[in-house]
């Protein structure tokens, strides 16, 4: 990857619907997964294994995993809590994980109904198995930039948890900012203090945009150096168990932003616009992306 290449990695089949009520059949995430491999992407976070129970939406993760068509040279992560998920994956076919922690031990307990230690001691088996069957994992640390029910999270809880997830093989670490509360600088300062521990070019960041910061934050933590940005089409998002989290940022906005910037991605920017609008029609509600809604609106 060249220093000017950024690698987006789409997460509206997964992030962008988990969350949703309006309860989409199938078909319709098969052709939203479609549809964006035709973009140009080149990483597809397609859904997750994990408890019906806990998320209904992606309660059909195999059957759209199998269905789905994988484009060569486009890789289609899915999300595993546990060594449970990691299987029933790998037996839809999926080739590529990613665990799921944070930074903050209540929001853990709210959402995977685990301390941050257990979820560790819950991924080195799949770590382990992933390792020994050639599957990438890689591993998230929510809360970064602040906790639903904690408020501040301290630095070097974000720097402990992801230096944890890289040593145990994790290939790329995406940190998160689950609620969309962080600010650029916050933003830089947490990039750059996991960066000492963890390599650049390891590092993804993965910002939500409840207070309108997703951009700027991008930005500054593209001018420490990260080249892995999480976005969602539409600017669909937000995790059930993080109250007042809204969409993740839109992918459409992020590609017109480092399109302009003179960074490359390999996305066709109408095919992408295009993808949301349609999606954002699928959910009856309109886009959160602005360039989708300059694009498309008379
Ligand atoms: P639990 O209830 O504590 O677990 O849930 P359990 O081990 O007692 O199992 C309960 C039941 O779930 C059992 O079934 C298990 O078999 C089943 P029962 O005997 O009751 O019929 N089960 C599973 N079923 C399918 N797939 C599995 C699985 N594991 C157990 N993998 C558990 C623990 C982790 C399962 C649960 O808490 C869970 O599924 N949580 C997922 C929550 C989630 O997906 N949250 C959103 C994703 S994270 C996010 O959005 C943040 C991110 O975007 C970054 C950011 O923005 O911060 C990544
Ligand atoms: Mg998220």
């Amino acid at each position: 990857m060249n220093n000017s290449d950024v690698r987006i990695v789409e997460v509206s089949p997964r992030d962008g619907l988990q969350n949703e009520k309006t309860m989409l059949p199938p078909d319709i995430k098969i052709a939203l997964i479609d549809r964006l491999s035709a973009t140009g992407l080149k990483t597809i976070e397609t859904t997750s294994f994990v408890s019906a129970r806990w998320v209904p939406q992606l309660a059909d993760a195999a059957e759209v995993f199998r269905r789905i068509r994988k484009v060569p040279g486009v890789t289609y992560p899915v999300l595993v809590p546990n060594e449970q998920g990691y299987r029933i994956a790998r037996e839809a076919g999926a080739t590529e994980v990613s665990v799921f922690t944070a930074a903050s031990e209540a929001f853990n307990r709210a959402n995977i109904n685990a301390s941050i230690e257990e979820s560790l001691q819950r991924f080195a088996p799949v770590l382990q198995e992933a390792n020994a069957e050639g599957v990438k994992v890689r591993g998230y640390v929510s809360t970064a930039l602040g906790c639903p029910y904690q408020g501040e999270v301290p630095i070097e809880d974000v720097v402990n948890v992801a230096k944890r997830l890289y040593e145990m093989g994790c290939y790329e670490i995406s940190v998160a900012d689950t609620i969309g509360v962080g600010t650029p600088a916050k933003a830089r300062a947490m990039l750059h203090a996991v960066a000492q521990e963890i390599p650049m070019r390891a590092l993804a960041v993965h910002f939500h945009d409840t207070y309108g910061q997703a951009l700027a934050n991008i930005l500054a933590c593209l001018e420490e150096g990260v080249r892995v940005v999480d976005s969602a089409v539409s600017g669909t998002g937000g995790c059930p168990y993080a109250k007042g989290a809204s969409g993740n940022v839109a992918s459409e906005d992020v590609v017109y932003m480092l399109h302009g910037m003179g960074l490359q991605t390999g996305i066709n920017l109408d095919m992408l616009v295009a993808t949301g609008a349609w999606l954002s029609a699928q959910l009856n509600k309109p886009t959160a992306s602005r360039v989708t809604k300059a694009r498309t609106t008379a």
